[in-house]
C-alpha cells in the first residue's frame, strides 16, 4: 500500500508499547525508541513505523517525503484533565496567594472558583467559543492533540450547558480532539451552601439525564475536597452517573485526603486526579481497583505549594499514573502541558520515557481512547508531535521552552 506521506530521517522517534491498557508500574520505564526512523501516514492513520529508509513499496508518485533530520517524534501529546472553557480570568487572586491566603480560604469567602462561575454565566456562547479557542490554539502549539475539558463553572444548568456545547462545538471545529466531562459538582452554588446534598440531587434528577440524552458529555467528574463535597456525596453522584451509563473520573486528595480515593477504588472510576495529598493506603487501594492516578504537577506549582503528588510511591505500588496540566483560571493558568512534563522530572522525579508514557499511551487510557491514540502503532490515528530535539531526554532537560516544531492530527499538518 501507498503512503500519502511520510515523515523521514528522524533522529528519534519515541512510541510506547501499548498492552491494550494503560501501563502500569515498571512497564511505564518500557518504550519503543527507534533511531533514525521515519513514520509513513494513509488517510490520517499510521500506516509504518521504523528504521532506516522507508521500503520503496510505500512510494509512489504521489507520496509526500518530509525530511525531518535531526528531530525526534512522540505521539501527539494528550492532556487528559482541564477545565477548559470559562469566563473572565483570576490574575486579582495572585496577590492574595503571594500574601499567603490559601486556595480553600480565597474560595470560602466566595472568590476562586465561585467568582469564575460569576463571569461565565455572564458569557455568551459566542464569547466563550472565542476565548477557548484561543486557548486551544495555545495549546495546539505545545504540541498537544487530545484534551479532556470539564464543564463546571456553570453549576447551574444553562450555563453548564452552554459549557458543554462550546466544547463540542470547538471538537468539530478545532484541530484538538476535545473528551467532554460533565461536572456541575465543582463548587457548592451561592444559593446552597445551607444544603449542599440538595444540590447533588438537583444534579442527579434534573442534570445528569439531560447530559446523557443530548449527548454532551462521557464523563462524569466531582471535587471532593474540605468544603467542597464530602466522599459520600461523591459516592451518591458517581454512583447515578454510572448507572446512567457515564464514564467516571473523580477529583481526590488534591488538599485533603477526605475519602475520594476509596470511592474511586469502590466504583472503579477510571482516573482518580491530583492525589496530592494521597496516603500509602489510598495508593495500595487505586492499585488494585487499577484506578489511573492522574497527576497535576502544574497545580503544586501554581498553588505554591511543595506537596507534589507521591508519582514514584504510586509507580513502586503497580499503579497507571498520566501528567496533565489542569489548565484552569485558578489553580493552573497555564496551556503549556510540556512544563507539566518537567516539572513530572523535576518535581517528582519520574524519568522521560516514563513522562512520556503518562502524556500518551496512559493519558489515552485516561480519556478512554486508546484503541485510536497514545501510540504510534499501525491504524492509530496519525497524531504526531515533533520536537526541536534529537533524544527523548532534550525535551525534559531543556525546560521552560517550547521546543515542538510541527504537530500533525489525523495526518494533516496543524502547526508548521
Ligand atoms: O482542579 N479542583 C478543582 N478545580 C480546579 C480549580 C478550579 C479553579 O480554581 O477555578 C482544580 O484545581
Ligand atoms: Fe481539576
Amino acid at each position: 500500500m501507498f503512503a500519502d506521506k511520510i515523515l523521514v530521517n528522524f533522529s528519534q522517534i519515541f512510541s510506547p508499547i501499548d498492552k491494550g491498557r494503560p501501563l502500569r508500574g515498571e512497564e511505564m520505564s518500557e518504550a519503543l525508541i527507534i533511531e533514525d526512523g521515519y513514520i509513513a501516514i494513509k488517510d490520517g492513520k499510521i500506516l509504518e513505523v521504523g528504521s532506516g529508509n522507508p521500503d520503496q513499496k510505500l512510494i509512489n508518485g504521489y507520496t509526500e517525503i518530509i525530511d525531518y533530520s535531526g528531530k525526534l517524534a512522540s505521539p501527539g501529546l494528550i492532556d487528559c484533565h482541564t477545565h477548559l472553557v470559562y469566563g473572565g480570568s483570576r490574575e486579582g487572586e495572585f496577590a492574595k496567594k503571594l500574601n499567603g491566603v490559601s486556595y480553600l480560604d480565597i474560595l470560602k469567602e466566595g472568590g476562586g472558583i465561585l467568582s469564575t462561575v460569576k463571569a461565565t454565566r455572564e458569557s455568551s456562547f459566542s464569547v466563550l467559543f472565542d476565548k477557548t479557542k484561543r486557548l486551544l490554539d495555545k495549546m495546539l502549539v505545545y504540541g498537544v492533540t487530545t484534551v479532556e475539558a470539564k464543564s463546571g463553572y456553570g453549576l447551574y444548568w444553562e450555563t453548564e450547558k452552554r459549557q458543554l456545547e462550546v466544547t463540542k462545538a470547538l471538537n468539530e471545529n478545532h484541530p484538538i480532539e476535545l473528551v467532554s466531562t460533565f461536572m456541575a459538582a465543582h463548587a457548592i452554588p451561592k444559593e446552597y451552601q445551607e444544603n449542599p446534598d440538595a444540590f447533588i440531587q438537583l444534579i442527579i434528577d434534573e442534570m445528569l439525564p439531560k447530559v446523557k440524552v443530548e449527548n454532551l458529555a462521557e464523563f462524569c467528574d466531582i471535587f471532593c475536597e474540605t468544603g467542597v463535597f464530602t466522599a459520600e456525596q461523591s459516592r451518591k453522584l458517581l454512583t447515578a452517573a454510572k448507572e446512567l451509563g457515564f464514564k467516571l473520573r473523580i477529583h481526590a486528595d488534591e488538599i485533603d485526603s477526605i475519602g475520594g480515593v476509596d470511592v474511586a477504588a469502590e466504583l472503579q472510576t477510571l482516573t482518580a486526579e491530583h492525589l496530592m495529598a494521597a496516603t500509602d493506603e489510598g495508593i495500595e487501594k487505586m492499585s488494585k481497583a487499577h484506578v489511573i492516578g492522574n497527576l497535576l504537577p502544574g497545580t503544586t506549582f501554581s498553588l505554591m505549594a511543595d506537596t507534589y503528588a507521591p508519582a514514584k510511591k504510586m509507580l513502586e505500588a503497580g499503579m497507571a499514573i498520566t501528567l496533565s496540566t489542569d489548565s484552569n483560571p485558578g489553580s493552573c493558568p497555564t496551556a503549556n502541558i510540556q512544563f507539566i512534563m518537567q516539572l513530572g522530572c523535576f518535581k517528582m522525579f519520574l524519568t522521560p520515557i516514563q513522562v512520556f508514557n503518562a502524556v500518551t499511551i496512559n493519558a489515552a487510557y485516561a480519556v478512554g481512547r486508546g484503541e485510536k491514540i497514545g501510540s504510534l502503532d499501525q491504524g492509530k490515528q496519525a497524531d504526531i508531535t515533533i520536537f526541536d530535539a534529537t533524544n527523548v531526554d532534550y525535551p525534559l532537560y531543556f525546560f521552560a521552552t517550547n521546543l515542538v516544531m510541527d504537530v500533525y492530527k489525523n495526518g494533516e499538518q496543524v502547526v508548521k
